[in-house]
């Protein structure tokens, strides 16, 4: 079978990787792919984005489905447009989409079906939200109500930084009507971890669950980013905690969207913040696909045929199923640009590659690609081209072992101005110590 993933980052390069490496599938397209993507076997990019050219080219390649990685084709109702042309797609519709595109409509649907958040307030007008932010006071949190490339959300340390970050989004109206809504919620304390799974509407099937990076610097300071690192799996889920998941988060959002006749399928995220004292979870946010590190460490553990779930999802017998992992930790750390998250560079040669490339036969590592292109001499050298440029990912027999492998792969790639952390694991680190 022949296969099309929609999307260029390091999320991408891991499914379509997956996906490739099931006897049943012969190829896979990825729209648009990066330079890691072109160089994969058995991947082929194609340069196409919008989404009438991508029907047209899914129906004249005899796709068998279709999964989309990134959020902005599910905002933009790629999922509606394949299905409406009787193509097979893996993600969810517009309208269910909203858990994500509307960070209002989400906290909305959490208080209708009783899913455990913070307390929260939406503004669309400045001066209220100031005098609301007086009255709490900080530590609290400032989000954009719509899709603002994981810039969007202001954990503000204090009233001034508060105050500022509503008028970035209110006043000054930086992020566009991305941010002419806005959220203020409650800080919370606590350990956050990402919960995915996938879903054909009525049935869950959990994926091995893992832990972001959010901030930029080590020690998880500095400004909010898409994610500079994850491993996978985390201890901070007991099976207790794992039931309680599911129990009170997602197949309530399950429920929930079909009792409001969106029925959900595709990949579904919970970002959660487990409080310290009690094994307590809050909802932090949804995506409404994979997580972007966390899909890389996720796909490298995983055993079971991607190609085989998906159908299953897609033919809403995912109860028919399980997923079988390896029982190694898989840690990703994430490679970016000189000036990232704020303003990446682009243009710079990636030295390091070719010799890690070729090795990565054996099952140990793959060092996915997101913001990469052809460029530099000839075209042929590969070039940053976007503000998180490499995800190293490596396995390892325990998270000590995970994060030392990754990172001396790590240390023989090198591009002007990179940025990496090098705390990537600590939590689970600090964890095991105790
Ligand atoms: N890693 C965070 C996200 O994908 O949104």
């Amino acid at each position: 079978m022949k296969l099309l993933v929609i999307g260029g980052g390091g999320r991408e390069h891991a499914l379509a990787w997956k996906l490739f490496q099931s006897p049943r599938v012969h190829h896979v397209f990825v729209a648009p792919g990066n330079a890691g993507t072109a160089h994969e076997e058995g991947l082929e990019n194609i340069p196409l984005t919008a989404i009438p050219d991508l029907i047209q080219f899914a129906q004249e390649e005899n796709i068998t489905f279709t999964v989309v990685g990134p959020e902005a084709p599910l905002a933009e109702g790629i999922v509606d447009a394949f299905k409406a042309a009787n193509l097979k797609i893996f993600g969810p519709t517009q309208k269910a989409a909203q858990l994500e595109i509307s960070k209002t409509f989400a906290k909305e649907f959490m208080q209708r079906h009783k899913i455990p958040t913070a307390d929260f307030a939406s503004f669309k007008n400045a001066e209220l939200a100031h005098r609301y932010i007086d009255k709490i006071g900080a530590p609290i949190v400032i989000k954009a109500d719509g899709l603002a490339a994981g810039k969007g959300v202001i954990v503000a340390q204090s009233a001034k930084m508060a105050h500022d970050a509503v008028d970035m989004f209110l006043v000054d109206k930086q992020y566009g009507s991305a941010g002419s809504e806005i959220i203020i919620e409650k800080f919370l304390e606590g350990i956050e971890i990402s919960f995915i799974v996938m879903t054909d509407g009525k049935h869950v099937l959990p994926l091995a669950t893992s832990q972001d990076h959010k901030r930029l610097s080590n020690g998880d300071l500095g400004p909010n980013t898409g994610g500079m690192g994850a491993y996978s799996p985390t201890p901070f889920i007991t099976p207790e905690l794992h039931a309680k998941i599911l129990r009170e988060v997602i197949n309530p959002v399950i429920q929930g969207m079909k009792q409001e006749n969106s029925n959900y399928t595709g990949f579904l995220y919970a970002g959660l913040i487990i409080t310290p004292n009690d094994q307590d979870i809050k909802v932090l946010e949804f995506n409404c696909r994979m997580g972007d590190p966390e899909t890389q460490p996720i796909m490298l553990r995983l055993k079971s045929d991607l190609s085989i779930l998906i159908e299953h999802a897609l033919n809403g017998t995912l109860n028919k199923v399980e997923a079988d992992w390896d029982h190694r930790t898989a840690l990703g750390i994430i490679m970016a640009a000189q000036g990232y998250p704020e303003q990446p560079r682009k243009g710079d040669v990636i030295h390091g590659l070719l010799n890690l490339h070729n090795q990565q036969q054996s099952d140990n590592y793959h060092i996915f690609h997101s913001g990469t292109a052809f460029g530099g001499l000839d075209d042929k050298e590969i070039i940053t081209s976007g503000g998180r440029v490499l995800c190293i990912t490596a396995l390892g027999d325990n998270i000590n072992l995970a994060q030392q492998h990754a990172y001396s792969l790590a240390n023989q790639i090198s591009f002007n101005g990179s940025q990496m952390r090098d705390d990537i694991g600590y939590h689970s680190i600090n964890y095991h110590q105790k």
